[in-house]
């Protein structure tokens, strides 16, 4: 995107009623926000907003808050969810999923969706990826004992990663596919707009949902 356009993003970003400008003040108060106790869904790194625009909608008893680390992507997905009118169950952070703990206090957290996370393909930037364990333990404080963590990914060699990082922690895998599309969860599947172009593509996704089962 050209440097004029970025500007343009951060000089709007202040105009965006779902975007919280103060999320750390809503550390182990999200319920404060929504005005109710439903359970909290988060995305980290969720790009133009599809996925969390769609299951917000579908699931009104559930409360989005989506994560994004850049403002020029956020912005998108600002101007999304406000085409869409009022979608009260529904917010957007930016911020980085390295301080996640910034944001939520234990136990406050249902699931963890990450949607076409970076592969981050070099070995020597193994810990940048979003299910590397030092991620996945913080996934872990924040997630409720029963919570979940749902990850889908194009990527071969990351989902390898991801599945070894979570038998590390001696995670329970509930759900596991390399073809979601060819699987019975695709009945449930929204799709992202990463997951659109890979499917187009004929590429398969891999999907794999997990709970932290020493809790
Ligand atoms: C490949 S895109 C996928 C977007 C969307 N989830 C989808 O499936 O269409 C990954 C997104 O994650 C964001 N991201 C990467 N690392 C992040 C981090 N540490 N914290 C928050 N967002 C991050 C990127 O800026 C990017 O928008």
């Amino acid at each position: 995107m050209r440097l004029r356009n970025v500007k343009k993003a951060f000089n709007r970003i202040n105009d965006y009623e779902k975007l919280i400008k103060d999320p750390i003040n809503y550390k182990g108060k999200w319920h404060t926000y929504f005005d109710n106790d439903n359970p909290i869904h988060i995305e980290i790194g969720m790009g133009r907003g599809r996925f969390l625009i769609e299951q917000a909608k579908k699931n009104p008893t559930i409360n989005y808050i989506g994560f994004e680390k850049f403002t020029v992507v956020m912005v998108k997905s600002l101007d999304n969810i406000k085409e869409e009118g009022d979608i009260s169950n529904l917010c957007v952070v930016r911020y980085d999923a390295q301080d996640i703990l910034e944001l939520f206090e234990e136990n406050e957290v249902a699931k963890v969706y990450l949607n076409f996370s970076d592969p981050w393909p070099k070995e020597r930037h193994y810990k940048r990826r979003l299910t590397y364990r030092e991620f996945l333990k913080k996934y872990e404080i924040i997630l409720r004992p029963e919570g979940l963590l749902c990850f889908k990914t194009d990527n071969q060699l990351l989902f390898d990663f991801s599945l070894r990082e979570m038998q590390m922690l001696g995670m329970s895998i509930l759900k596991e596919t390399r073809n979601l599309h060819g699987s019975p969860w695709v009945q449930e599947n929204i799709m992202t707009e990463y997951e659109e172009k890979f499917t187009k593509e004929g590429i398969a996704i891999n999907m794999v949902e997990a709970r932290f089962s020493n809790r």
